[in-house]
């Protein structure tokens, strides 16, 4: 087969591209050491149901006025299903799962949080407008994904 002497260059050079895009992902992935983009905390997913932090999930004040939430994101449901902080206090969210890559949207703040097995999940926020905001799971995890959510309900300071 006669392949013209221009063409054969363009079909080298566009596999060398490849190989030295491929190659750069590669080598970044493992010199970097790719994982979900949050600080990098892990667990044993496997007993998290049973011991730690996530065994008993909820929302704890600290003692600088800050709040934690930590919570489960599992098999179509988040734990607590239903959230309740202060408003224009600092809430920290820590979230994992014992099962499958789930997501944790808060639909109308910047808190999008990827929830991989293994890895704790923190992001901090203020919510200084009181009211529900609707939490959604937006990674595909099953056959009820689309009915994964849950509530959080900022209350107005007393
Ligand atoms: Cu959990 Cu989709």
């Amino acid at each position: 087969m006669h392949v013209d002497r221009f063409e054969r260059y363009w079909m080298w050079a566009a596999s060398g591209m490849l190989v030295l895009f491929l190659g750069a992902i590669v080598i970044t992935a493992f010199a970097g050491s790719a994982h979900p983009p949050s600080h990098v905390e892990t667990v044993n997913p496997d007993t998290i149901r049973v011991a730690g932090e996530f065994a008993a999930p909820g929302v704890a004040a600290g003692p600088d006025g800050g709040v934690t939430v930590t919570m489960r994101a599992e098999f179509y449901v988040f734990r607590p299903e239903v959230i309740r902080v202060p408003a224009g206090k600092p809430i920290t969210f820590r979230i994992t799962s014992p099962d499958v890559l789930h997501g944790f949207q808060i639909v109308g703040s910047n808190v999008n949080l990827t929830v991989a097995p293994g890895y704790v999940s923190e992001t901090t926020a203020t919510f200084t407008r009181p009211g529900e905001y609707l939490i959604v799971c937006n990674e595909y995890c099953g056959l009820a994904h689309h009915l994964m959510q849950g509530k959080l309900i900022v209350e107005a300071a007393q």
